[in-house]
């Protein structure tokens, strides 16, 4: 679904679906999070049904919206899951998710982690280091228990994204650099418990020009064929998440065309594995905030909004352009006429800006909506300036449910609380 067709005007007013959006905000309050079922489903959908007949699992990348809600939607769909953290397992498998449903990515998986992960009955693990290989190698000798594993590849490709978010690059710390990595595989072959079922790469996030994911894919495809002349039998190919989407005018594949054109460098005797995050929740998502004040000095015109950098960190950590919309369309109509303005959040720096340069024509007790914000949106907040955490609300069709509380005062401090030096 595009996200023209999730957010639309209904009767003067933007809803999500068919949601009116400021009933939700002034029900939930705000700043909060809304994200639209039925686009994350359809979004997933679009992966597995392009398909067809070929042997593949998608695994949701948690780290994108670990929201417990979510993260149920696409296991009702028949997801697997991508986690980087223990914390993230535990998440899935609370709502039900096997453990074998899921993949344990990450350059820096602890031993505590690689051992619960492994007890939990983890499906695969995707080693990045001949390190941790050898971490790996004794952990499961001292649980005798075994698991499999791929190796993540670094292909050395440049993805063409923000240098913060790519991970395939040589100097990256993402994987093993391809030309070792058969030495590596020789060596899994040797061990006892560990069994390597994959090959795995993952070369960045919100790439938009597929090309070089089918460069890295084509590697590990000969890759493959390198190690079955070893008779190293290798069966899945997971080529990781990274598909971006049009937050401002890029224009990245469909999610059906990213798929074909994987099908055709794939050869059809491996399963194929992918790790999206982005592509299936970012554009279902907007954070809605209210206009504090419109302030005008003789230099710029600042919406101070109640959502800030600690809601949606992507536009200060990365220089990340979001849409930002508001939902009376009567100002939506205005917006030609209107001034160049700076949406900001109240804190404390100046790299607390949402967006720059903006035609918005808003008054104070306005509800805006930023767009786009359904990944690395929620997660990537924190309580800057003790703020609390957003509440995050789920929609579907005209109806909407809450699907995390807004913190209290109370979450926030007991943990510090507790601990309250006595004088
Ligand atoms: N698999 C692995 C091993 C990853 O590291 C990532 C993302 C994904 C899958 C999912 O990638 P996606 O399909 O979402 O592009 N905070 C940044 C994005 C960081 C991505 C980190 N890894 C942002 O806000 O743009």
């Amino acid at each position: 679904m595009h996200k023209s067709e999730i957010f639309n005007y209904q009767d003067g007013n933007l809803h999500a679906e068919s949601a009116d959006l400021g009933a939700i905000a002034r029900q939930v309050g705000t700043p909060c999070y809304v994200y639209s079922r039925t686009a994350i489903e359809a979004a997933w959908l679009e992966y597995d049904d392009a398909f067809s007949d070929r042997m593949h699992e998608v695994f949701y990348a948690v780290k994108a919206n670990d929201n417990l809600s979510i993260i149920k939607t696409l296991h009702l769909l028949g997801s697997s899951f991508d986690v980087v953290s223990i914390g993230e397992l535990l998440r899935v498998l609370e709502v039900g998710v096997e453990a074998s449903r899921v993949v344990f990515s990450g350059v820096g998986k602890s031993v505590q982690e690689i051992s619960r992960a492994i007890k939990l009955g983890i499906g695969t693990i995707n080693i990045e280091s001949l390190e941790e290989f050898e971490r790996i190698e004794a952990v499961t000798s001292e649980l005798r228990m075994s698991v499999n594993v791929a190796v993540r590849v670094n292909p050395d490709v440049d993805p063409k994204t923000h240098p913060y978010i790519s991970t395939g690059l040589k100097n990256n710390k993402f994987g093993v650099p391809i030309e070792d990595a058969l030495e590596l595989y020789k060596r899994i072959v040797t061990s006892r418990w560990i069994t390597a079922t994959g090959i795995a790469c993952h070369i960045g996030s919100q790439i938009v020009d597929v090309e070089p994911i089918l460069e890295a894919v084509k590697q590990i495809v000969l890759l493959a064929s390198g190690l079955d002349t070893l008779g190293i039998k290798i069966k899945t190919i997971d080529v990781g998440g990274g598909l971006g989407i049009s937050y401002n005018d890029e224009q990245p594949p469909k999610i059906s065309s990213f798929v074909s054109a994987l099908l055709g460098v794939v050869p059809p005797n491996f399963k194929i594995a992918l790790e999206p995050g982005r592509s299936i929740v970012g554009h279902t998502g907007i954070l809605l905030a209210r206009v504090e004040l419109v302030k005008q000095t003789a230099y710029s015109r600042f919406v101070i909004v109640d959502a800030a950098m600690n809601d949606l960190l992507r536009p200060s950590l990365y220089s990340a352009w979001h849409d930002i919309v508001t939902c009376d369309e009567k100002s939506a109509a205005e917006i030609e006429g209107a001034s160049l303005c700076d949406v900001v959040g109240p804190v404390c720096e100046t790299g607390d800006t949402l967006a720059t340069g903006r035609k918005l024509s808003v008054l104070e007790g306005d509800l805006i909506g930023v767009l786009d914000a359904g990944a690395y949106g929620a997660v990537m907040g924190s309580n800057y300036n003790a703020r609390l955490k957003c509440a995050e609300v789920l929609v579907q069709n005209d109806s909407f449910e809450i699907i995390k509380a807004r913190q209290s005062f109370e979450d926030m401090v007991k943990t510090e609380r507790e601990y309250l030096i006595s004088e």
